[in-house]
């Protein structure tokens, strides 16, 4: 059995995530790997925030907080919430650690000794009163196309406009606010990417075809439109150093690698603080690790990145880093048709989700709506009728209803008596069908398809349910419905086996009412899913606590009113 790396996109340290976010990277990728682990995979799943660059360095100081302070406190705020979203990451790592700055100083060398960095002389703008090189968001000044007085030097945010710093009308530097600022001359590492463009090319070639269509055609895009050297060192104190070793000048000037050469790299730095934590091995699974599956996840904005740019970097290098096999790429999911948007506060931020309802809730939602093959919109009402349909009144319901009804009239174990007829061989083939399906599903990384089938399983068993209606059965054949149950209760011990990627929370609540030995999660075949019998007659069970409560209309209008409704 393959070994199987995953990794999603990392988040940014400069604030807690919205729900757009989660859907994109973090929740399906937790949700692959799983899966893959309850089916006896070994499984690596790693994942860091990602903490270079301006946006750290502004957020912090609107903070009022030394840099290095504010990211282990976003990291950690952010920790709490994947906690809490059950994102079971093997390793959540911080790119500002010192595995990365290893690794990240090594793989400089390399493309330098390989020739694919050189030194260049660049125009920036300089401010003597800060004693630094301010990066063109630090540059603030008014909009030469429509007089907006806060325009920052890489944008206007106001008619977004593109701009560079000596655009601007009045500049002043963002950090001090003087305005006796010069252009100067500095040095900068360029990664010569365009000598790259062929062997990222003939890598793509290899890939693209298995790759989901959007992760394809943005790499493809990429690669026409041409590899252009650029210029990977900042000047920034928050930052992976440029060794001194190698680029001395550099260095003592006090140059760091730019956030998005570094951050790629972290997906192994983070690999290796998990090695150092827990004495693991993390060479083996990205040196010269033919026997790993990688697989990443990542929203749309990402795959330039993922798919042409760090590829070229891990090229240049020469030695048998791993590389990325399967790329899953994301839509965006939006809010009522409009942007999620960290900066305006639009939308649902993952800590305000998990205040409202569980995790649970969250994670089936997204996942079912997941933005696969287009944009998918997030509206408050689709969230409601979702989560009362299928996961209330579907799966919660059934659960209930049935462990409640046999403890009434059997007791507190799974009923004996009555022999499996032609409904309960029906149900099976049902079943092991529908498990069938998911499985394909999941294998083919499509989760929306996945969740359907998923949902269709939930549904047989209410479709058995009324079919055999125990209730009426109990008085006529009594042994007729301690089938029914028990056969019902095999399902609920079967769906918590099959949902626990998407729902983990209920899943162990489920699996938790019936007293098993040595009862795990681990996979049904296709047979035991047709014979429905892993919970024998005479299992001692409890009736768990409702699991899904219906969000109720006043519910709804309150959570429309907080996070606004249509048109916001
Ligand atoms: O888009 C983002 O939010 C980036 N922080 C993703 C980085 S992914 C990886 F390359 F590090
Ligand atoms: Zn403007």
């Amino acid at each position: 059995m393959a070994r199987h790396l995953i990794t999603s996109a990392l988040p940014y340290i400069n604030g807690i995530k919205h729900l757009g976010n989660m859907v994109g990277s973090m929740l399906p990728a937790d949700v692959y790997a799983r899966y893959l682990r309850q089916r006896g995979h070994e499984v690596l799943y790693i994942c860091a925030t990602d903490e270079h660059g301006t946006p750290a360095e502004l957020a912090a100081k609107e903070q009022g907080l030394p840099v290095s302070e504010f990211c282990a406190q976003a990291h950690d705020a952010q920790k709490a919430v994947y906690d809490g979203f059950q994102l079971a990451f093997d390793y959540f790592g911080r790119s500002s650690s010192a595995q990365n700055a290893e690794l990240t100083q090594h793989f400089a060398r390399k493309l330098k000794e390989n020739g694919f960095i050189e030194e260049r002389a660049i125009r920036q703008v300089y401010s003597p009163a800060d004693g630094r090189f301010l990066p063109d968001r630090y540059v603030e000044g008014t909009c030469p196309h429509c007089g907006y007085d806060k325009a920052r030097g890489d944008q206007c945010e106001n008619c977004t406009r593109v701009l560079d710093p000596t655009d601007l009308i009045n500049p002043r530097s963002a950090i001090s606010g003087s305005t006796e600022l010069e252009v100067r001359e500095t040095k900068h590492l360029f990664l010569l990417q365009s000598k790259l463009q062929g062997e990222v090319e003939q890598w793509v070639a290899r890939h693209e075809e298995e790759w989901p269509q959007l992760a394809s055609s943005i790499a493809r895009k990429w690669l026409t439109e041409g590899l252009h050297d650029r210029a990977i060192t900042r000047d920034l104190d928050w930052g992976v150093p440029v060794p001194a070793d190698t680029w001395p000048e550099l260095a003592a000037e006090g140059k760091v690698f730019y956030v998005w050469f570094d951050a790629p790299i972290e997906y192994i730095g983070a690999t290796k603080e998990w090695a150092d934590a827990t004495g693991g091995d993390w060479k083996s699974w990205w040196y010269e690790a033919d026997d790993v599956r990688y697989t990443e996840f990542m929203a749309k904005d990402n795959v330039p990145f993922h798919t042409v740019m760090f590829p070229a970097t891990e090229l240049g290098v020469r030695e048998p880093w791993k590389m990325v096999d399967y790329v899953k790429a994301f839509n965006w999911l939006t809010y009522y048709g409009g942007k999620f948007s960290t900066s305006q506060k639009r939308g649902v931020f993952t800590d305000q989700a998990l205040d409202i309802l569980p995790a649970d809730y969250w994670r089936y939602f997204l996942i079912a709506n997941a933005p696969e093959s287009d944009d998918s919109s997030f509206t408050w009402e689709h969230f409601t009728a979702t989560v009362n349909k299928d996961l209330a009144d579907t799966l919660g319901n059934f659960v209930n209803r049935v462990l409640s009804f046999s403890r009434k009239r059997f007791g507190d174990d799974v009923p004996a008596g009555g022999e499996p007829g032609e409904a309960e061989t029906k149900l099976g083939a049902e079943i092991s069908r529908l498990l069938a399906e998911y499985e394909e599903q999941m294998e083919a990384l499509q989760f929306r398809k996945a969740a359907a089938a998923l949902r269709a399983l939930w549904s047989a068993g209410n479709s058995y349910l009324e079919e055999k209606a125990p209730w009426l059965e109990i008085k006529t054949n009594p042994e007729g419905a301690a089938l029914t149950l028990r056969t019902a209760m095999n399902l609920i011990h079967l769906y918590s086996v099959v949902s626990e990627p998407f729902i983990p929370a209920s899943s162990a609540a489920m699996r938790a009412a019936f007293t098993l030995p040595d009862d795990t999660a681990t996979w049904v075949s296709a047979d035991e899913a047709r014979a429905l019998n892993s919970v024998p007659a005479g299992t001692p069970f409890t009736v768990p606590p409702v699991l899904f409560a219906k969000i109720q209309d006043e519910d709804l209008a309150a959570y429309k009113e907080r996070f606004g409704g249509e048109g916001a």
